[in-house]
């Protein structure tokens, strides 16, 4: 199932967050839905964001292990808190550890006016 079909998916231009929500070379994660969510992780490296359904490719767990807690390295990667697939905030592509060569499944995002929003043509 891809983002697009989870029940609680967004619309093109939902507002996402604002790109000042966003750690610098960090992330946050943003729910759409309560039972069930669709879980995003938020990317942001100066005026760029991505955003990426918080699903591990490796063992279909969240990225994080505690709530709103993520591990990035300054070299702008994301590491699974379960067994350190690194993946890189550009792409979501895994380029060290047990997902390498797999990719995070990618939301497109826009950012419009400092906002963080669903592109596309939902
Ligand atoms: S669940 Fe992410 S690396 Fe294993």
């Amino acid at each position: 199932m891809n983002w697009q079909s989870h029940p609680q998916a967004p619309t093109a231009d939902t507002h996402v967050c604002s790109l000042d929500a966003i750690p610098d070379g960090g992330c946050i994660e943003v729910s759409f839905g309560d039972a069930d969510a669709l879980r995003l992780v938020v990317l942001r490296d100066g005026g760029e964001a991505w955003a990426y359904v918080n699903v591990c490719p490796h063992f279909s767990l969240p990225l994080n292990s505690r709530p709103g807690e993520f591990l990035v390295t300054d070299d702008r990667h994301l590491m699974c808190a379960y067994h350190c697939a690194l993946f890189r905030f550009h792409d979501g592509l895994c380029v060290d550890g047990p997902a390498k060569d797999r990719s995070l499944e990618a939301v497109p995002v826009t950012i419009v006016d400092g906002v963080v929003r669903i592109a596309g043509d939902r």
